[in-house]
């Protein structure tokens, strides 16, 4: 296959080596306009908007993945494949699992569980939990310390399934399982299997165990620190 791909219209060489990739296609927007020095618009299929632009002098790119591990399992995997991106750093918010953790703060997925099938494509008969790269983990953690933040590093859980039945959070919660998020297993076995790179950057906009949440407000604030983190290591 070659670009323009099913999903992205953008041409060859539109994007850069690293894009931070955001869920929602509005903060997609949001991102290159406050933080991006001369972005350009360089996809709309579906609504899913990418852009390339500069931050400090370096180039980087910015599209959203839309919700789910299928979504992000597309954008990551056409990005990756056929666009010659080496970097995909997933800038989300995710619920608190843990009672080390709580809202506002900054999570770095070092591996992700999930009860997604995404992983049976590969035929291997186990339980696979994939992990990120440890470069850019590195390279988020020195740069979350140097702006005085200290992040919580650990496994995330992938969920296919936002409204559930099945307690399967109490089960990650006995397994030390910092948060619940729904993409970041489905990114990190693409960046496995063709050989790149990806991290999840999660703030905690919630907590499933302690009922607490963030208003709007409050989520638009905390979002700069892991933007500001994402863009650093981009
Ligand atoms: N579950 C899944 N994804 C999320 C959550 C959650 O509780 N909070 C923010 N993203």
């Amino acid at each position: 296959m070659s670009v323009p791909t099913p999903h992205i219209t953008a041409k060859e060489g539109d994007f850069a080596r690293t894009v931070l990739m955001p869920g929602d296609p509005l903060r997609s927007r949001f991102i290159a306009e406050t933080y991006l020095d001369n972005p350009v618009l360089v996809n709309n299929t579906r609504g899913v908007q990418g852009y390339t632009g500069t931050y400090k002098g370096k180039r980087v790119s910015v599209m959203a993945s839309g919700m789910g591990i299928p979504s992000i399992g597309i954008y990551s995997y056409e990005l990756f494949s056929f666009y010659g991106v080496e970097n995909i750093i997933r800038v989300g918010t995710a619920g608190g699992i843990a009672d080390t953790v709580h809202i506002r703060d900054v999570v770095f997925g070092m591996s992700a569980y999930t009860n997604s099938n995404f992983g049976r494509q590969y035929g291997f008969d186990g339980n696979v939990a994939p992990c990120c790269s440890f470069k850019l983990l590195d390279a988020a953690v020195r740069a979350a310390r140097g702006m005085g933040i200290e992040p919580n590093v650990g496994a995330i859980y992938s969920s296919d399934i936002f409204y559930d039945e099945s307690g399967s959070a109490k089960v990650m919660k006995k397994l030390g399982v910092l948060a619940t998020e729904m993409e970041a297993a489905g990114l990190y076995l693409n960046a496995a299997r063709l050989g790149k790179n990806a991290l999840a950057i999660c703030t905690i906009s919630d907590h499933l165990f302690t009922g607490e949440s963030l208003s709007a407000e409050e989520r638009q604030t905390t979002f700069t620190q892991m933007m500001e983190i994402a863009l650093e290591i981009a």
